[in-house]
């Protein structure tokens, strides 16, 4: 990861310097420990020729500038009125997306908050992000160099703590994304739990549960998922007890962990189906999440809970017609096996909510193509029954640029998923169907206050954005930690 560290104001005499500019601040910024001076007038003749203005977003890159500099980046971040945490993440990961080339990177803070400081920061580490585990024949020229962001700090001891804060954020951000883009081979039910129970390092308490202890349990539903493969299920619970002995009810974030959906019998096409490697990035954001709580020590009691199975055809796999008893005593006859999600967590929420009894439940999951043909690939579609549960998310969801939308429940949706020999059918048809999927889960939720986000559209970016690269974006992470952090910590 991009080490950032913070110093003093001082120019720095070699590599790249990032340079903020509010609208209409450009004589400021480069005033700053006489930029311009030291340079010869370069990057103010750069920023002149771009008729760079310091509007939100835009940048300028100048080349061998001087003064020892290989690269100055002017980046702009709107009118300084309206600077807000966000614009200032969005305008780090643009200034660092032009200088990868470069191994140290400066980034001069002065007239910015702290705390607006270290948000850019983020946002340059978040973009810095890269998953080159399995290259090894890739040039040095064509790697990214970046190594150290050193934030120039007048007040240097706020800006430690505001990053302190929010180092823990990048982490969790990268720990999702890493198990996301791992290759479903490696990335096996067993050895996501083994990745889970790395973070007993932190603090948190880590159970991993087997097939015998869910057979145990009766969790119908997960292991009817799981047989088809030779690869076992997992579950894992996690538990951050950060309150500090305080009694009261634990936060509840609940992951859907298909480490490989080939749809099993009802199986999908061959076009596309590598990507159903991702079809464990609820999970992912749920223990990056649980990461992010427990380095920076939240005051608060958080469970993690991820169901962790492969989806695969076999001569064992389960059957469309197949009636699966759930481990709320619920039957389920399932249509199609392609729609293994919401068996998965049926028997994790049902566990959730009655070994927990939790303030609230999210569950987080990749759960329906329709949610995709909905929403598209800007915001994640959101269920709930609470109204204050989902305030707080779309509370955090505008903070944190990791966008939200709320759909309906309603019971007249309850007849399309009616079974004729069981409690109810996996699958509702295509109308509404991710909406059906909603009405499933919330069959398995006891009436506790619950939101469940359906991420199927926002797990995986084809494109760059300002604080994303393209690949797996681990989602969920930042929403959740933020709430989280302004909603419910003492
Ligand atoms: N993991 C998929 C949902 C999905 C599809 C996520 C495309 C991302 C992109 C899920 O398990 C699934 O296969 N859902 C089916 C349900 C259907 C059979 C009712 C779907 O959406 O097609
Ligand atoms: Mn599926
Ligand atoms: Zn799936």
């Amino acid at each position: 990861m991009l080490d950032v560290v913070i110093s003093r104001p001082k120019l720095p005499a070699a590599g790249a310097l990032v340079l903020p500019v509010e609208e209409g601040g450009v004589a400021q910024a480069l005033d700053w420990n006489e930029l311009d001076a030291v340079t010869g007038g370069a990057v103010a003749r750069a920023i002149q020729a771009a008729e760079f203005k310091g509007r939100k977003g835009s940048t300028v890159l100048v080349l061998g500038p001087g003064a020892g500099l290989s690269r100055v980046v002017a980046v702009g971040l709107g009118r300084a009125a309206d600077v807000t945490p966000l614009i200032a993440e969005e305008a780090g990961g643009a200034a660092i997306a032009q200088v990868v080339c470069e191994e140290n990177v400066a980034l001069a803070s002065a007239g910015l908050a702290p705390v607006v400081a270290a948000h850019f920061a983020l946002g340059a580490s978040l973009r810095s992000y890269r998953f080159d585990r399995y290259r090894t024949t890739k040039k040095a020229e064509d790697k990214s160099r970046l190594a150290r962001l050193t934030l120039l700090a007048e007040d240097q001891r706020a800006a430690e703590s505001a990053w302190g804060g929010l180092k823990p954020v990048a982490e969790g951000v990268f720990l999702a994304r890493d198990l996301v883009s791992e290759p479903p081979n490696v990335l096996t039910p067993a050895e996501m739990a083994r990745r889970c129970e790395g973070l007993s390092e932190l603090g948190v308490e880590v159970d991993v549960f087997g097939p015998k202890e869910m057979a145990a349990l009766g969790f119908g539903a997960l292991l009817g998922v799981a047989q088809g493969s030779v690869n076992e299920p997992r579950m894992v619970v996690m538990q951050w007890r950060g309150a500090g002995g305080k009694a009261g009810k634990p936060l509840a974030f609940v992951g859907k962990g298909v480490t490989f959906d080939s749809g099993g019998i009802s199986i999908k096409p061959a076009t596309g189906m590598e990507e159903m490697k991702w079809d464990m990035a609820g999970a992912g954001a749920v223990i990056g999440l649980i990461a992010t709580l427990a380095t920076r020590k939240a005051c608060a009691d958080v469970v993690g809970l991820v169901g962790l199975v492969e989806n695969l055809p076999s001569g064992s796999a389960q059957r469309p017609g197949d009636v699966v008893r759930t481990y709320s005593g619920q039957t389920v006859e399932v249509i199609n096996t392609d729609a293994e999600g919401r068996l998965v967590l049926a028997d994790a929420l049902w566990y959730c909510q009655q070994r927990f009894d939790p303030l609230f439940i999210v569950d987080l999951a990749t759960l329906t193509g329709a949610m995709v043909v909905s929403l598209g690939h800007e915001i994640a579609g959101f269920f709930s029954n609470d109204h204050l549960l989902s305030r707080n998310l779309r509370a955090a969801a505008e903070t944190t640029g990791e966008k939200v939308w709320r759909l309906p429940l309603d019971e007249a949706y309850d007849k399309q998923i009616k079974s004729d020999i069981a409690d109810m059918k996996n699958v509702g048809g295509r109308p509404g169907g991710a909406i059906t999927a909603a009405m499933f889960l919330q069959r398995f939720v006891n009436g506790k206050p619950w939101a469940h986000l359906d991420i199927a559209g926002v797990a995986w970016a084809s494109k760059d954005a300002p604080t994303v690269p393209k690949g797996a974006t681990g989602y969920g992470v930042r929403l959740l930690d933020r709430m989280v952090r302004d909603q419910y910590e003492a």
